[in-house]
């Protein structure tokens, strides 16, 4: 396989880890059973970025409407979170990772928000690969979160209404400190964004596949990353421009 060039690796890739339910299904297991398996693909998929040298990951936990699912699912996640976090945080610190949680961190109980917070703290001086996991997220609620800070200075006499334009409130998304988004991976065959980062993907490329979340391995981030590689960005310009300026 051939490794794609280091200016054609993705700076950012975001990921909706989807089909863990189908997956404990085909085993005649309980959904839970897929999202310990889909928490093992997590793992590789950070030591795979790692290896390529992306720069940040982040990574759809829990969104916004994931609240709806039936009660023991929604505990059953809560657990393996706690668990993960439990048992993972001082090894990704090691590979010098910095976790961050993103989202409405204050929809979740005590202890696993203070779990959440102790495990930013921790690995905030590392910057070899940052890990964002989104967890009672969606990219409306960012949007909104967003416009309210905007409002919010507007009302201090801090910003004028008119000052308010796309790089002013881009600042205010989740994320807006990092490289963008180059690359958004979605698995278990579904091809749709269901509010992951709205207004971070405005320029994301795009990459649909059938692999279930669990069986997402090494192999597959490669062949994500070869596909990105042959994309060509255009930013709204036509190929000609590009080929110039490049
Ligand atoms: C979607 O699959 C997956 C989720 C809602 C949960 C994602 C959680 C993990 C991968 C667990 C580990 C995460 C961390 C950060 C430790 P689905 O249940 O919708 O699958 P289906 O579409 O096949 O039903």
């Amino acid at each position: 396989m051939t490794k794609a060039k280091a200016s054609q690796v993705p700076r950012h890739i975001a990921i909706v880890m989807d089909g863990n339910g189908r997956w404990a299904k085909a085993r005649h297991r309980p959904r839970s059973f897929g999202h310990n398996a889909g928490r093992k693909a997590v793992r590789a998929t950070i030591e795979s970025c790692l290896r390529e040298g992306v720069q940040a990951l982040t990574l759809f936990a829990f969104s916004s409407e994931n609240w709806q699912r039936p009660q023991d699912e929604v505990g059953a996640l809560m657990t393996l979170f706690v668990r993960a976090l439990d048992k993972e945080v001082e090894e990704l610190h090691g590979h010098g990772v910095r976790l961050r949680f993103i989202g409405d961190l204050g929809a979740f109980d005590e202890p696993l928000r203070e779990r959440m917070q102790a495990a930013m703290a921790r690995t905030a001086g590392n910057s070899k690969l940052q890990v964002n996991i989104a967890v009672s997220y969606g990219g409306r609620w960012d949007i909104v979160q967003a416009a309210r800070q905007a409002a919010a200075a507007v009302a201090r006499g801090e910003l004028r209404v008119d000052e308010i334009d796309e790089s002013r409130l881009g600042e205010w998304m989740s994320l807006a400190e990092l490289p963008p988004l180059d690359l958004f991976i979605r698995t278990g065959g579904e091809c749709r964004i269901s509010n992951f980062l709205l207004w971070q993907a405005a320029y994301a490329e795009l990459y649909f596949t059938e692999t279930l979340w669990p069986d997402f391995d090494q192999a597959c981030l490669r062949q994500a990353i070869e596909d990105y590689a042959r994309r060509e960005r255009r930013y709204g310009r036509t190929g000609e421009q590009i080929a110039t300026v490049s």
